[in-house]
């Protein structure tokens, strides 16, 4: 038998937040609540001691986290937060498998919930020797959460829990909040859930009321307030998802400028935690950095870019209103303004895109440079490389992609299209306004388009011919 398991639960469909997806699978920080919540979860318990009931959209919830290794606990019919410790009882007496001794039970729409405070609540619930602890907070505006009723201000014990709605007058005024989040003596726990009933303004069964059962038993129930509000906010809407956004995405920003990052205008900037940032590099407003994004030092992001699972070298420059997604991009290259990398990018160093640049699949050797309005999709590129404005590769037939390959040292002219496959040696050069649809042998000349014909005075003569008409 182990000591501590943890319950999270997640099966609710969120109705309050009129969305198709599941709550639990909302993201703030660029993550899933539910990924939020197992992470917490995992500082105070290995993944085989951690359920997560799961039951609207069980599959879709499953799928998001599996590769976290926390078990599942089926709730098919959610009939409330009591309900779903219901079948957690159940799944125990079903396996014949002992359940752990205490039981913290986590929700699955608390995220921000930190992994010191969990330790000290363990901790109180051991030393007190209670049978519930439960992790309250007094935040500015009450409204919406259970209340927690104590017999004094000042006792650590609890009478009970009263849900918003099932509040008398007189307990409106009532300031500390229950989180959802708890600590219980499993024994204890599980001899009262059968109790539970369904008398109450959302006909549910409520997990809250095991506190008063415990109480009128003689059990010890006590309360610990967390060490901030924010750390037990709910999640119930899109407003308060994108509050708690907000707060997690600063810390990110604070951290990453404790790192020696510069950031103008944080609140202005949308970074996802895990994004990794070196120092000496400069954020300007406006930036979003997401997903596993990487960038090196010194480099400077310039307003309106969105850098997504990107990896950037040291001394990069990306200038305004450049997209980037899953390129990797080397030290000293230069972007936009207005470049969009697609993924598979690789953009050798000190390389230049420029302009209205889009390349997809590419590998762009170093130093190589295509500034202006360019296409270079499906291609290798070697070193030294100048494609001029306009020159684009034309990598698919309608059917397939074909790949084009230009050698170090090649002169791409302006309005160029390269018709894949087709390959261009090392040192050739394109003709401004060709068609390639053949190979181009290293240090060659390629033209292909026809040839220019000029007629001397033509345009002059046209012009006298008019003015003649018109008298
Ligand atoms: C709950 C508490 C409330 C507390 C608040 C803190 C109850 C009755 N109330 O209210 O005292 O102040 O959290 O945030 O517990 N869930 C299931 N199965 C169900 C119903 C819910 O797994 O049958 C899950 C939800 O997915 C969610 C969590 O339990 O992750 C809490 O449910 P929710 O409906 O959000 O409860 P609150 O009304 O916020
Ligand atoms: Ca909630």
């Amino acid at each position: 038998m182990s000591e501590l398991g943890v319950v999270i639960l997640a099966a609710g469909k969120g109705t309050r937040l009129k969305s198709r997806r599941p709550k639990v699978l909302h993201a703030i920080g660029g993550r899933a609540l539910l990924e939020h919540v197992i992470d917490a979860a995992k500082t105070v318990a290995p993944a085989e001691e951690i359920f997560c009931i799961v039951g609207h959209e069980a599959e879709r919830v499953k799928a998001a986290v599996e590769r976290t290794g926390v078990g599942f606990v089926l709730q098919a019919e959610q009939l409330g937060t009591g309900h779903a410790l219901q079948m957690v009882k159940a799944e125990f007496a079903l396996s014949g498998a002992a359940p752990p001794k205490n039981l913290l039970v986590l929700s699955g729409d608390v995220p921000l919930i930190k992994t010191e405070t969990l330790q000290r609540m363990i901790a109180f619930h051991h030393e007190q020797k209670a049978s519930m602890t439960i992790l309250t907070a007094v935040p500015a505006d009450p409204a919406g959460y259970g209340r927690v009723m104590r017999p004094s201000a000042a006792a650590a014990e609890v009478l009970g829990i009263v849900e918003q709605k099932d509040l008398k007058p007189e307990q409106l005024e009532s300031p500390e909040i229950n989180s959802g989040i708890y600590c219980f003596e499993t024994d204890a726990l599980f001899t009262q859930l059968d109790k539970l009933q369904t008398n109450n303004a959302n006909g549910e069964f409520y997990l809250t009321d095991v506190a008063a059962l415990l109480v009128n038993e003689g059990k010890h129930v006590v309360a610990l307030p967390a060490d901030s509000v924010d750390e037990v906010l709910g999640a119930n809407t899109i407003a308060e998802m994108m509050h708690l956004d907000a707060a997690m995405r600063m810390e990110a920003a604070r951290r990453l400028m404790a790192q020696g990052v510069t950031i103008f205008r944080p609140e202005t900037c949308v970074i996802d935690l895990q994004v990794q940032v070196g120092a000496d590099t400069v954020i300007e407003p406006f930036v979003q950095l997401l997903g596993a994004t990487k960038i090196g030092s010194e480099c400077r992001v310039r307003s309106y870019s969105v850098i997504q699972g990107s990896t950037l070298g040291d001394g990069v420059l990306v200038r305004n209103g450049c997209v980037l997604d899953d390129a990797v991009v080397s030290d000293s290259a230069q972007l936009g303004p207005y470049a969009h990398l697609r993924p598979g990018s690789e953009i050798g160093e000190g390389a230049h895109l420029g302009n209205f640049v889009e390349t997809k699949k590419v590998k762009m050797g170093r130093g190589s440079k295509a500034n202006h309005l360019s296409y270079l999709g499906d291609a290798v590129i070697g070193a030294g490389v100048n494609v001029g404005a306009g020159a684009i590769t034309c990598n698919y037939d309608g059917v397939h992609k074909h790949t084009t390959t230009i050698g170090d040292g090649v002169f791409v002219g302006s309005d160029s299209t390269l018709v894949a496959p087709v390959s261009l040696g090392d040192g050739a050069y394109v003709a401004a306004g060709s068609c390639i649809t053949e190979d181009v042998p290293g240090g060659a000349l390629a033209l292909g388009r026809s040839r220019q014909v000029t007629k001397p005075e033509w345009a002059t003569k046209k012009r006298a011919e008019r003015e003649s008409e018109k008298v």
